[in-house]
């Protein structure tokens, strides 16, 4: 997981990867503002200190800090990030210590945001227009003009401008994490993986949030017992699958059905519930506690954040029923195929079970470098279903037929890897996107190659055989040798495994039959 922002006032803090606090915890006190004071006039300093003593600024008062040369003073800003202003003396252990100091602090520490206020005190000291305007040097002044009222106005302006630039700028790295959040949920192809996602995110995003939930309506109801809780955090992290109306308390309950009621977000002091409508659930809201007071950034945060979340929902959802929609065409595919074959819905779904295991113990032992990059791992289970669909094409009387075959239908049933090919081809260009067809087509096309050379339609060997079809291969003929077909009793598992092995680099891919060995030998 990615840091907690944390909001600290107006300062932005990238806390450590911690598990938020369960426990909630008292408000902490607003930091104060950090002055320091850089001359080498111990009067100005006091003067200043004097001066400024009772000054608030947006309830919170100020911490001085002093230095009395540029060096010092460079150590001073280099320690503490969170200087507001700097009150900045020109002249000190050089005519230009002040200058210099600028220089440091807006070149060397890239610190855009504390505001600097020069005070001279000779006017001639001025510095040119340019200076003032590179260094961004946000006052000028004289020190004689440091009287009671002046110094005053100068602070509250510099403070003005430091609480602003902080708030544009907590927003833009709120923004940024908004952003990067919203990509990485978009990852996340199933529903369950993209709730908890939304969760887990949510805690990024919020500092000091002791638990969150997200529930979700189906029906068109609105009775507190029909909101699932479908994901949860921190407190209510037990709470997953149950109703909110039997295991929430009454206040969190009625903040929920408040914003389900009004479609709308319900902040309270330290806690808020977010409103967010989809598609496939009526409605949906992510309810957040926190121990303190949400800041106003965080709520926009909060905002923007749940808008994304609705559209993640929507895709997501889309993107599941794609699958499913194209997971059923492919099984009913294959049953058409199966149907003429006489073969029952389990050879194909075991062939898909060997194939996938194969290539997984494949991609531990590293034995085909381009298998980590391929999107063959992705797709090699649901497109070896396919292996045999060219079947379709094939006289019922020779498929079905009880023993041997003699030549001519042997070429007949051969030709059922080139018409697999073609079929999926075809519907591969039909389809975008859905590139399990192109390997599914490449598997059809192969599966009946062998390493040495001897195999059909086009006698490739060795690499020159897709990856996919050296795999299938072995997963489909060991399904053959132990199931029954027409012209044959099925082998036992014992004698299938001897087969294959003595198979290996004749008609199997030498490494694809020690990867098969080690998932389908019984474990010692
Ligand atoms: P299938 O039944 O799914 O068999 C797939 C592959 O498993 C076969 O590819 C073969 O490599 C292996 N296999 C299956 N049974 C045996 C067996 O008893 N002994 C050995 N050594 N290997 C076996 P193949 O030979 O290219 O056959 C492709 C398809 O042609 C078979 O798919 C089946 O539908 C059909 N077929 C093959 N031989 C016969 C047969 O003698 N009679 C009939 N009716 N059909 C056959
Ligand atoms: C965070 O990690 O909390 C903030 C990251 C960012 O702003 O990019
Ligand atoms: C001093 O060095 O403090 C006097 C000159 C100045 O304030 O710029
Ligand atoms: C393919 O090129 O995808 C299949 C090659 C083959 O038919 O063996
Ligand atoms: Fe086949
Ligand atoms: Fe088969």
């Amino acid at each position: 997981m990615t840091d907690a922002l944390k909001l600290d006032g107006d300062t932005l803090i990238f806390a450590d990867d911690q598990p938020p606090p369960v426990a909630p915890v008292a408000p902490v006190a607003l930091a104060q503002w950090k002055i320091l004071i850089v001359d080498d006039e111990e009067e100005v300093h006091r003067l200043t200190r004097w001066v400024l003593a009772d000054f608030r600024f947006g309830d919170r008062g100020i911490e001085f800090l002093s230095a009395y040369s540029r060096v010092e003073a460079e150590g001073i800003l280099r320690r503490e990030t969170d200087i507001a202003i700097v009150l900045l003396d020109v002249v000190m252990e050089e005519d230009d210590a002040g200058l210099r100091l600028a220089h440091f602090i807006r070149e060397d520490l890239d610190n855009a945001f504390v505001r600097i206020v020069l005070r001279t005190g000779q006017p001639g000291q001025a510095p040119e227009h340019e200076v003032i305007a590179d260094y961004d040097i946000n006052d000028y002044k004289a020190k004689t003009e440091l009287t009671t009222q002046k110094l005053f106005t100068t602070v509250t302006t510099a403070l003005r401008g430091y609480r602003d630039i902080m708030t544009i700028e907590a927003s833009r790295k709120g923004l940024e994490h908004i952003l990067d959040a919203s990509s990485s949920l978009f990852e996340k192809r199933s529903m369950t993986q993209f709730i908890e996602g939304v969760v887990l995110q949510i805690q990024s995003l919020l500092h000091n949030h002791t638990g969150a939930v997200l529930c979700s309506l189906r029906a068109n109801r609105v009775h507190p017992d029909d909101y699932e809780i479908v994901a949860a955090s921190g407190l209510y992290s037990d709470k997953v699958g149950q109703v909110v109306g039997e295991v929430l308390p009454d206040a969190i309950i009625a903040d929920i059905s408040e914003a389900y009621r009004r479609r709308t977000n319900v902040f309270r002091d330290d806690r808020c519930a977010f409103f967010f409508q989809t598609r496939n659930y009526e409605a949906s809201v992510v309810y957040v506690h926190g121990t303190e007071a949400l800041h106003d950034v965080d709520r926009k945060l909060m905002e923007v954040f749940c808008s994304k979340i609705a559209i993640g929902f929507d895709n997501v959802y889309l993107f599941d029923q794609l699958a499913e929609a194209q997971k059923a065409i492919v099984y009913a595919l294959a049953r058409l195929a199966e149907h003429k074959d006489q073969e029952t819905g389990d050879h194909v779904r075991r062939v898909e079970t060997l194939s996938d295991n194969i290539t997984s113990e494949l991609l531990a032992r590293r034995c085909f470098p381009e298998l980590s990059e391929s999107e063959l791992v992705k797709h090699i289970g649901l497109a070896s279903i396919l292996h045999d669909v060219g079947k379709v094409g094939i006289p019922d009387a020779i498929l079905q037929k009880p023993g041997r075959l003699d030549p001519d239908e042997r070429a007949v049933i051969e030709r059922h890897a080139g018409i697999g090919q073609s079929i999926l081809d075809d519907a591969g260009h039909m389809v975008q996107g859905m590139n399990y067809l192109n390997v599914a087509a490449e598997i059809a096309g192969s599966h009946h190659e062998k390493f040495d050379g001897s195999g059909y339609p086009r006698g490739l060997s060795g690499d020159a055989i897709p990856l996919s079809g050296r795999i299938v291969a072995v997963a489909d003929v060991f399904d053959a040798l132990v199931s029954s077909r027409p012209y044959k009793k099925p082998w036992s598992r014992a004698d299938a495994i001897a087969y294959i092995r003595g198979e290996s680099g004749r008609h199997f891919d030498p490494l694809v039959v020690e990867a098969f060995l080690a998932v389908a030998e019984p474990k010692v």
